[in-house]
């Protein structure tokens, strides 16, 4: 099958400008300590985990839900998986006991002791030992114990309870990856994840064991990732990238695209496609188009964008036009499967099995 030939929309993969990406994480952190866990939840594909993988300086995989470390488990992409979201509820707790129970060494992280008697109470029926890491809050308003002497006595608790294993700390710093300067994302990430390494050391001190101290993302892997203690950067993004990460001095390619068809070119400054926002995220901003100088989307529709065209540009309905979509993750979420190319030659069609809840297709 040729470009041309894939159904529109579609997710298309630029492998080559993907192995690149795969080899230049793996090169900076070739000569450790800290090395990369990739995060699953990006792209949700299996292929795109075994060559992360193969590639070295792995961890292990980061997963962000139950359904995918699931997937990584059922597709034996990795034993080492680390669940770096809490974990809630019986439901789900039993589903990460059975994972732990049938082998895996899975991680995931607390910041509560409701959350953390979930675990417990799951894994003790199963039989399993579940690790955890305490999750520090570093700035980002979201999960996270406060850090310092709040963290150490949730670790304490994770200690002292049955059916768990303390195995160490993780806070992410999402509120400074995508800030665009430099010194500054650089001056923030420090600060934050300092909190997170004073943890620490605190839990250490208290005779508790912190083998893992994981952080990072894609925006701050040079930095996160070079700060002493740190054993582990949770980066996702940089395997494919999108156009808000592109805008930062990241040395990684956009690597996918969503594959659209000209329907209709009603006035000589714009068209209209099929890639809308049911093929394409917007919630960090409109798709940049790719390889047309001076075009731009006016706006996504759900079935349709709309673009502004240079009036000399030849594009006519049929014609094939690919966006650059501003969040990798959520755009991904909406496709079934990624087209690899090389060239315009599609050398696989992936499946993104964790998409969506796969728990749902399961019942
Ligand atoms: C917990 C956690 N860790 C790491 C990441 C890093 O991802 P990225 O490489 O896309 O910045 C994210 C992204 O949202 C995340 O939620």
């Amino acid at each position: 099958m040729k470009l041309h030939e894939i159904p529109t929309p579609a997710l298309v993969v630029d492998v080559a400008a993907m192995e690149r990406n795969i080899r230049r994480m793996a090169a900076f952190y070739a000569g450790g300590p800290c090395l990369v866990r990739p995060h699953f939840k990006a792209h949700k594909t299996p292929e795109i985990a075994r060559r992360q993988l193969a590639a070295g300086s792995c961890t292990g995989l980061t997963c962000a839900t139950v359904g995918e470390a699931e997937v990584v488990a059922a597709e034996r992409l990795t034993g080492d998986i680390l669940i770096a979201n809490e974990v809630v509820g019986p439901g789900k707790a039993a589903r990460v006991a059975r994972l732990a129970a049938s082998g895996a060494d899975v991680k995931v992280a607390v910041d509560s002791e409701a959350g953390l008697d979930d675990i417990a109470r799951a894994s003790r029926a199963a039989g399993a030992e579940v690790g955890v890491l305490v999750d520090v809050g570093v700035g980002l308003p979201r999960c996270g114990v406060a850090p310092g002497e709040p963290a150490v006595a949730l670790a304490r608790r994770v200690e002292a309870t049955e059916g768990v294993r303390l195995r160490g700390v993780m806070g992410y710093e999402g509120h400074v990856v995508g800030i665009e300067d430099r010194a500054e994302r650089m001056a923030r990430a420090t600060k934050a994840v300092e909190r997170l390494l004073s943890t620490a050391r605190m839990v250490r001190d208290a005779g508790l064991p912190c083998e893992i101290v994981s952080a990072g993302g894609t925006g701050t892997y040079d930095i996160t990732g070079r700060m002493a203690g740190v054993t582990e950067i949770q980066a996702g993004s940089y395997v494919l990238m999108d156009s808000a990460y592109a805008k930062l001095d990241v040395p990684f390619e956009q690597a996918f695209s969503v594959l659209g068809t000209v329907l209709s070119r009603p006035r000589p400054d714009q068209c209209a496609s099929d890639n809308g926002h049911k093929a394409c995220s917007m919630d960090h901003g409109n798709p940049a188009v790719k390889d047309i100088d001076g075009a731009k989307v006016l706006f996504l529709s759900d079935e349709h964008a709309t673009i502004a065209l240079p009036p000399e540009s030849t594009l006519a309905a049929g014609d094939r036009i690919e966006l650059w979509p501003s969040h990798i993750d959520p755009t991904i979420n909406l496709h079934d499967v990624l087209y690899a190319l090389e060239g315009d030659e599609v050398v696989g069609v992936w499946p993104i099995a964790a998409r969506g809840y796969p728990e749902q297709r399961a019942r």
